[in-house]
C-alpha cells in the first residue's frame, strides 16, 4: 500500500514527507495504523548521522502508538482495533541475551536492526522507484502506517489516549527502567538528574515514584527546570548559569548524590555525572552519545567505590512492562500530557527536530492521525 512516511535519504538533507510502498505483514509481523509519535533525541541523532554510517534511507521514528489494522501468520497476541505501543525491541525469546533474562539486549534485533531490517532480515519498506527503504529503530513510525515485528507491538488499554500512550515505547520505559531496573533507587536516596527533555523528565518522574530525595534537576534551560519541578524535581541547577553545576549538586546533597543520570549524552555531562555522586555512588549514562565519541573519568576515584554504569532501554523487559506503565499514566501516578509540550502533524516532523537541536521545549507529539490519536 502507499503511505505517507518521514524519509531521511542522507543525513545531509532535511527529513521529508515522502510517499512510500509499504508492504503487508509477513509471519510473525503486525500492521499498525499509526495514530501519533513522539518525537525524541535519538531522531535526531539518526537524521544527523550519528548513529554512524549506513543508517539510510530510511523511514526514521520509533515513540509511537496506534491501532492493530492486521496481523501476519502466527501472531496471536494482538488483534485488529487493539490500541497498542510500539516497542522498538521486539525481543525473539531465543537468543542467548534473551534466554538470560537480557531481552533489551536481543542478539537477533541487534543483527538485523542495525541494517534496518524486520526480525527476518528484509524490510516491508521502499520508495516508489523500488529502492529498499530501513525500518529506523525497527519501528518507523513517522508515517501512517507501520509493519513491526510481532514483539514490537504491545497491547495496552484502549482508555489510554494514543496520542500520551506515544511516550511510553521510548522516554516513559527507557526513563523508569534506568530508576528501577538499573540504579533500583530506594525511599530517600538521593538522585541528580542531567538533562530534563522528554526522557529526562521520565527519569525524574519515576525518581519521584521511587521516593527519591532530594531530586536534582540540572538543564541549561530554565523552561526545562521548570517542567522538571512540576515532574517531581525537588532542586534546580542552571547549568547555564551556574559556575560549578558539581559543587552545587553536592552541598544539595551533603556530599554527593547516591545516583546521577546522564540524560544528554554528552561527554562533558557524563564526566559532571561523576562529578555529582558521592563516594559508593552510581551515574548512570541514559544518553546517547554519538557514534566514535569518548568519555573520560579520573579512573583514580574507581578506589571509592564509584560507579559509572550505562543502560540500554530501560534494562528490564521492555515490552513486558508497557502494560504497567500504562496503567501508572492511566492512574494518573505518571502525568505523560505535562511533558509535551508541542503537538503537530505529521508535516512538522523537521521542526519538531530542529526544536530539539536548538534545546526548545520537551516532547512534540507528532498527530499522525487526530482523530485515532484522540487528541480533540
Ligand atoms: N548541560 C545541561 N543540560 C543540557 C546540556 C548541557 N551541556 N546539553 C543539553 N542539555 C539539555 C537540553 O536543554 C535538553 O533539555 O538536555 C536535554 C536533552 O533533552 P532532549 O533534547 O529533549 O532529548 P531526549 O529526547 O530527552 O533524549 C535525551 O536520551 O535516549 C537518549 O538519544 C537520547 O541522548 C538522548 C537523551
Ligand atoms: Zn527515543
Amino acid at each position: 500500500m502507499r503511505i505517507r512516511a518521514a524519509v531521511l535519504r542522507h543525513p545531509s538533507k532535511p527529513v521529508e514527507i515522502e510517499e512510500v510502498e509499504l508492504d503487508p505483514p509477513k509471519v510473525g509481523e503486525v500492521l499498525v495504523r499509526v495514530a501519533a509519535v513522539g518525537v525524541c533525541h535519538s531522531d535526531v541523532r539518526h537524521a544527523d548521522g550519528d548513529l554512524g554510517p549506513g543508517r539510510w534511507p530510511a523511514v526514521i521514528g520509533h515513540e509511537g502508538a496506534g491501532v492493530v489494522e492486521s496481523v501476519g501468520e502466527g501472531v496471536t497476541h494482538v488483534a485488529p482495533g487493539d490500541h497498542v505501543a510500539l516497542c522498538f525491541v521486539p525481543a525473539c525469546r531465543s537468543c542467548r541475551y534473551c534466554l538470560a533474562g537480557k531481552p533489551n539486549l536481543c542478539e537477533t534485533v541487534a543483527e538485523h536492526g542495525a541494517r534496518g531490517m524486520l526480525m527476518d532480515g528484509t524490510s516491508r519498506l521502499r520508495l516508489p522507484d523500488g529502492t529498499t527503504l530501513q525500518h529506523g529503530l525497527r519501528t518507523a513510525c513517522f508515517a501512517e502506517r507501520t509493519v513491526v515485528a510481532a514483539g514490537g507491538a504491545v497491547r495496552i488499554p484502549a482508555e489510554l489516549p494514543l496520542w500520551q500512550a506515544a511516550l511510553l515505547g521510548c522516554g516513559v520505559v527507557t526513563g523508569m527502567g534506568a530508576v528501577r531496573n538499573v540504579a533500583r533507587v530506594q525511599p530517600g536516596q538521593s538522585v541528580a538528574v542531567l538533562g530534563c527533555g522528554g526522557v529526562g523528565l521520565q527519569v525524574i518522574a519515576a525518581a519521584r515514584l521511587a521516593g527519591a530525595d532530594p531530586i536534582i534537576a540540572v538543564d541549561r534551560v530554565p523552561e526545562k527546570l521548570e517542567l522538571a519541578r512540576a515532574q517531581g524535581a525537588t532542586h534546580a541547577v542552571d547549568a547555564a548559569e551556574d559556575v560549578s553545576p558539581a559543587s552545587s549538586i553536592r552541598q544539595l546533597s551533603d556530599g554527593g548524590v547516591d545516583y546521577a543520570f546522564e540524560v544528554i549524552g554528552r561527554p562533558e555531562t557524563i564526566r559532571l555525572a561523576w562529578d555529582a555522586i558521592r563516594p559508593g555512588g552510581t551515574a548512570v549514562v541514559v544518553g546517547l552519545v554519538p557514534d566514535g565519541v569518548e568519555a573520560t573519568v579520573p579512573a583514580v576515584e574507581f578506589l571509592s567505590d564509584k560507579s559509572l554504569v550505562g543502560t540500554y532501554y530501560g534494562s528490564g523487559d521492555p515490552a513486558a512492562e508497557l502494560p504497567g506503565l500504562a496503567a501508572l499514566a492511566l492512574s494518573g501516578e505518571l502525568d505523560l500530557a505535562g511533558v509535551i509540550t508541542h503537538v503537530d502533524g505529521l508535516e512538522g516532523v523537521e521542526a519538531a527536530l530542529d526544536r530539539l537541536r536548538r534545546g526548545e521545549g520537551a516532547r512534540t507529539v507528532l498527530l499522525v492521525d487526530r482523530a485515532l490519536a484522540g487528541y480533540d
